[in-house]
């Protein structure tokens, strides 16, 4: 592991794709009150919201997600690309996604307060989309076997570190007004409303046929025929989609088919002490 992963802030990241200057960028960044960055768990719904926001900025343009990779148009600032994108050049309100916990955000965050937009998704949903995830990203380091991953998955050590820390920390900000939660659960549920509400929380009004435009082309179906967002521009060596598709299954309950009854009573365990206390009403409870 600590070939593929450095520790940064006591978090597992993976070395390719955040070397210490891109942190070092991060740490150093000068966020504007009015930019929207989109803040995941991995696996949660990043793709997914990387085409909603941008398409719902362009009021149902289709050209910037039809022409600009999903990484550039909405680029991780804490990834190695945000270094050369200058991002300072960019007009506002610029978009931006980040895998980062709360707790590691940089000053400047805390002092310009953009907005948020915080997916959250089952976590065993999560754990499942991982596991295919992990298997074929070279990036990543192998997950063993499910078992294997279930106890590193569970103890934090996977990349961006424990699941339950990262939303605890986020549903813990400061300034919850400048804050959307959102889940996975809530899109495949109604992703019309989902658009209309994220629309709100950007100050943008879209008229109901724009609502469902934008709708339409960010279905699971949709989004797998658009290679600025399926990431058929990654090299094989980088993620081997022969052996599992970056958009897989676009599914809630997937859990079901990798899990053990065992497996279940463990996560259940685990996830009843670290959600102790929480309060939020999550749609996987
Ligand atoms: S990453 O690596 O953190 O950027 O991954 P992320 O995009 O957060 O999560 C990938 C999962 O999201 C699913 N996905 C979608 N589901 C439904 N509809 C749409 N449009 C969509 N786009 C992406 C993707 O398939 C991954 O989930 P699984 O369960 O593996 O299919």
């Amino acid at each position: 592991e600590a070939e593929l992963y450095s520790e940064y802030k006591g978090v597992y990241v993976p070395k390719l794709l955040h070397p210490p200057e891109s942190l070092k960028f991060l740490e150093e960044f000068t966020f504007r009150h009015d930019d929207i960055i989109v803040v995941t768990y991995p696996k949660s719904g990043t793709t997914w919201m990387q085409e909603i926001v941008p398409l719902i900025q362009s009021e149902g343009d289709l050209t910037p997600v039809v022409s600009i990779p999903n990484w550039d148009r909405m680029p991780w600032l804490e990834e190695h690309r945000s270094i050369v994108l200058n991002l300072d050049q960019r007009p506002s309100p610029r978009m931006f996604a980040s895998h980062f916990h709360y707790s590691m955000m940089p000053e400047s965050y805390f002092r310009a307060k953009p907005k948020v937009i915080y997916v959250m998704r089952s976590p065993k949903d999560v754990f499942t989309s991982s596991f295919h995830y992990y298997g074929m990203a070279s990036y990543l380091v192998n997950p063993g076997t499910t078992d294997e991953f279930l106890e590193k998955f569970l103890n934090g050590k996977v990349m961006f570190g424990s699941w339950f820390d990262h939303v605890k920390g986020w549903l813990n900000a400061e300034d919850k007004d400048r804050v959307m939660y959102i889940s996975y659960e809530e899109m495949i549920l109604d992703l019309n409303d989902s658009v209309s509400r994220i629309a709100c929380f950007m100050g943008k009004s879209l008229s109901e046929e724009v609502t469902k435009k934008i709708a339409d082309h960010c279905t699971f179906k949709n989004m797998k025929q658009n290679k600025m967002s399926n990431y058929s521009l990654v090299p094989e060596e980088f993620m081997d989609q022969k052996k599992s598709e970056f958009l897989r299954k676009g599914i809630t309950g997937d859990w079901k088919n990798l899990f053990t009854e065992a497996q279940i009573e463990k996560f259940d365990a685990v996830y009843e002490e670290k959600m102790k206390g929480v309060n939020f009403k999550f749609l996987w409870d």
